[in-house]
This record gives C-alpha cells, sequence and structure tokens, in this order.
C-alpha cells in the first residue's frame, strides 16, 4: 500500500471518530490538593484505540486528570478526587476496586524513564510476575519477548537481556518502561510527557511506537508540545486552569477550534 492510500484510510478512519466507543468516562471530575482545588468539574471521554493529547500551559491540571485514570492520585498525600470515572462498565472509584489490578488495566509511563535498578529481563517480567500472568520459564520467556518487541526495542537488546535497564540510553530506557506497561496486557496506556527528557530522534521512535501501539491499546498522552499532539494524536483535549476548554477531533483543535481559548494557545498567546 503506498503512502497516499494509507493517509486517505487514516483521514477516513478519524472522520468517523465520532462513532468510536468510548474507554473510558470522566464524568465530573474535580481533584483537591488539600484546600487548592486543581480540577474543575472536568468532564472527559476517552475513545478505545484512540490516541488522546491532553494539551494546556504548566500548571493546568494535565498531569492531575491523568493521573485519575488509573487512581495514581490516591499515592499523594492530601489529594481528593470527586466525580466518577468509569473503565468499560467498571466504576474505578468503587471502594471494592483493587487498585493494583486497575493499575495492570491501565498502565502508566512518566516523564523521565524510570526502569527499576534490575536487569531489563526482570524490568519486563517483574509485572507478570506478580500479576501471575505466567509461571514457567518459556512463559516469561516468552512475555518478555513479546513485550520488547512491541515496545520496538528487542533487536536492541536481545543480546544483554540480563545487563541492567539504567545501562541503556534514555530513549531506549523509555522504550523498556513501555514494553513494563505492555507486559501485563493493559487495555490503556496513560503516558505523562514520556519524550521530555529525550532528544529529537528517540522522540521520534516513541512517537512511532505510540502510532502503532494505538491499534491494540487505548493511549491517552500528555504533553507540552503542540507539534507532538498534532503527530501522534486523534482526538485532542485543552486544559486551563483546572477547566476542560475543549475536547476535539486533533484536526479540527489546530486548525478551526470551538474556543477562543485553544485559538489563544496554539497561536502561542499564552502558556
Ligand atoms: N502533589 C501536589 N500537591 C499540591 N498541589 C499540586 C500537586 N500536584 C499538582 N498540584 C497543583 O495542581 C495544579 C495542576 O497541576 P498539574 O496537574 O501538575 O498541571 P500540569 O500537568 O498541567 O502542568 C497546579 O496548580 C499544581 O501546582
Ligand atoms: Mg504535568
Amino acid at each position: 500500500m503506498n503512502m497516499m492510500n494509507e493517509a486517505a484510510i487514516e483521514k477516513a478512519v478519524d472522520q468517523k471518530m465520532n462513532t468510536v466507543p468510548y474507554k473510558m468516562i470522566g464524568k465530573d471530575v474535580s481533584v483537591y490538593y488539600g484546600e487548592k482545588r486543581a480540577l474543575f468539574d472536568v468532564n472527559l471521554n476517552i475513545r478505545e484505540n484512540t490516541v488522546t493529547a491532553l494539551i494546556g500551559p504548566s500548571g493546568c491540571g494535565k498531569s492531575t486528570f491523568l493521573r485519575t485514570l488509573n487512581r495514581m492520585n490516591d499515592t499523594i498525600d492530601n489529594c481528593r478526587v470527586t466525580g466518577k470515572i468509569t473503565l468499560d462498565a467498571d466504576d474505578i472509584y468503587d471502594p471494592n476496586i483493587d487498585v493494583v489490578e486497575l493499575r495492570a488495566r491501565v498502565g502508566m509511563v512518566f516523564q523521565k524513564p524510570n526502569p527499576f535498578p534490575k536487569s531489563i529481563y526482570e524490568n519486563v517480567s517483574y509485572g507478570p510476575r506478580i500479576h501471575g500472568l505466567a509461571r514457567t520459564r518459556a512463559e516469561f520467556d516468552e512475555i518478555v519477548a513479546s513485550s520488547l518487541q512491541k515496545a520496538g526495542l528487542w533487536n536492541e537488546v536481545k543480546d544483554r537481556l540480563h545487563e541492567p535497564g539504567t545501562g541503556l540510553s534514555g530513549g531506549q530506557q523509555q522504550r523498556l518502561c513501555i514494553a513494563r506497561a505492555v507486559a501485563v496486557s493493559p487495555e490503556v496506556i496513560l503516558m505523562d510527557e514520556p519524550c521530555s527528557a529525550l532528544d529529537p530522534i528517540a522522540t521520534a521512535k516513541v512517537e512511532e511506537l505510540i502510532h502503532e501501539l494505538r491499534t491494540n491499546y487505548t493511549i491517552v498522552i500528555v504533553t507540552h508540545s503542540m507539534q507532538q499532539a498534532a503527530r501522534v494524536s486523534q482526538r485532542t483535549a485543552m486544559f486551563h486552569l483546572g477547566n476542560l476548554v475543549e475536547e476535539n477531533d486533533t484536526d479540527k483543535m489546530f486548525t478551526n477550534p470551538d474556543d477562543q481559548r485553544t485559538q489563544d494557545y496554539i497561536m502561542g498567546r499564552f502558556g
């Protein structure tokens, strides 16, 4: 298939965006850090097998919203979340939800690559081990290999699986963290500025990978780069001062946004 056809098909798929089912639904989501309110009644739904980019000026609440999607906010003292968030049919703030299992279904990749101080192999096999996804050596080998392949890292590390993950380059470490997230078969992958510590070549590799992962996973990515949002996402949500300003098809967002604040932000008038 030539590039033109591929682009045309992608466009057609994007135009059907409005019919893509929701994987996660956020209703009236507010977040408080002690007395300080960081999010104001955010209503934002995340479409399945779609890359959704969260953009907006520093401090507008992008990371705060992202963390509500797998209850990472639970780990922050003083942090309180109100409203409702569902993953398929499950209310993820239901007291009966097993948070460890939730975070396997909704994985996370952070700004700074954070491999464990262990071998490449152990970095990837750790999650499957604690979740009981493999038993025999052969099963672990298989998960490690397929996860590294999905993260586009296999060819670079297959001969050094037992060397420390921390010995890899920054870009490789970030792909190792993606392999680690993928290893527990998540449904959703959250990424908080995953390229901000990477050089342009490593960034391009991770962006290409995000593009490929979309086939099998639902992805939400926080980025301070509007160019990156335009390159990797099909939907974009713009935050400002803790409010969701607008959520739209990425193409529309960057050419003809509905809200003046989005217009001002993408024109570089603030942030
Ligand atoms: N752990 C925290 N404790 C207190 N306030 C926080 C914490 N994390 C974020 N905030 C505040 O919440 C607001 C939103 O922050 P954040 O979600 O990190 O924004 P962004 O990711 O868009 O830069 C900011 O005012 C920030 O100072
Ligand atoms: Mg942030």
